[in-house]
Order: C-alpha cells, then sequence, then structure tokens
C-alpha cells in the first residue's frame, strides 16, 4: 500500500510536471508574444514602426492607409519571404504561427 501511495505520488508530480511545460511552451507561442520576441524592434509595441530601427528600416505604421490597403495574403507573404529591409520568417515560425501573427499586426492596425 505504501509503494502504491509512493507511485500515485510520483505519477501525479510527473504529470504536473507535464502540464506545466506545455502550458509554458504554448505561452511563448502567443502571437503576442512571438511578437514581442521577434518584430517589436522594428515594429514598435502598438505597431506604429516608431523605433530606432523601424525608423531606419523604413516599417511603416500598420494603422496607415497604404498598410490597411494590403491584402491578409499579402501580410502572411511578406512576414514568411521577407520584402526590402523585413527579414523573412518561414524558416524559423510555422504556417500557422505567421498566419497568426498577420491577424495580430492587423489587429495592431485597426485600433489605431
Ligand atoms: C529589421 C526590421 C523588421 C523586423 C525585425 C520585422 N519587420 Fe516587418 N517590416 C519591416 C519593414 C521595413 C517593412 C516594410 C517592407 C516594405 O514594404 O518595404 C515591414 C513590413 C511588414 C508587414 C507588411 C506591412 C507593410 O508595412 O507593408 C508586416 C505584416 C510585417 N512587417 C510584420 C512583421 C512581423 C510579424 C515581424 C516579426 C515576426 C516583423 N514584421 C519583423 C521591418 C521589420
Amino acid at each position: 500500500m505504501k509503494f502504491a501511495n509512493g507511485l500515485m505520488f510520483a505519477l501525479a508530480t510527473a504529470l504536473g510536471t507535464i502540464v506545466l511545460l506545455a502550458v509554458s511552451v504554448r505561452g511563448q507561442d502567443t502571437p503576442e508574444a512571438l511578437y514581442k520576441a521577434k518584430c517589436v524592434t522594428c515594429h514598435g509595441a502598438h505597431g506604429a514602426g516608431d523605433t530606432r530601427n523601424g525608423k531606419k528600416t523604413g516599417a511603416r505604421d500598420f494603422g496607415s492607409a497604404e498598410v490597411q490597403n494590403e491584402t491578409d495574403a499579402q501580410f502572411i507573404e511578406i512576414i514568411a519571404n521577407g520584402k526590402n529591409m523585413m527579414p523573412g520568417y518561414k524558416k524559423r515560425l510555422t504556417d500557422t504561427q505567421i498566419k497568426d501573427l498577420a491577424a495580430h499586426c492587423r489587429e495592431m492596425g485597426n485600433k489605431k
């Protein structure tokens, strides 16, 4: 019986650890977190492109009319393959991550 209790405890601990790990991995994976980690240096916290790197590379405000006129497909294409000073991310991000990031950029633009 003692042994069984110990085993149950070990199993519960292992399971808890797996769940915690899964949650923390998922936490780093949200479009917001990815944006903060990879895009914010050029595009700025609110997508205005008002950072030093943003000005240097020519990143535009996501809320500007020109960017708003681009389609979601164009956003996805630019994030995946890059354009001018914008690096492409298709080797580092999955299709889903790129799609989610495109939606996140659109959302930031719409809030303006
Ligand atoms: C080194 C600076 C830099 C980084 C890092 C960067 N971008 Fe860009 N991004 C740019 C520039 C510059 C453009 C404008 C390209 C052009 O049209 O000449 C751009 C364009 C875009 C566009 C299309 C809108 C537009 O201005 O035409 C989207 C969407 C976008 N970036 C999203 C992202 C996302 C998402 C990330 C992170 C995964 C990211 N960018 C990282 C510089 C950057």
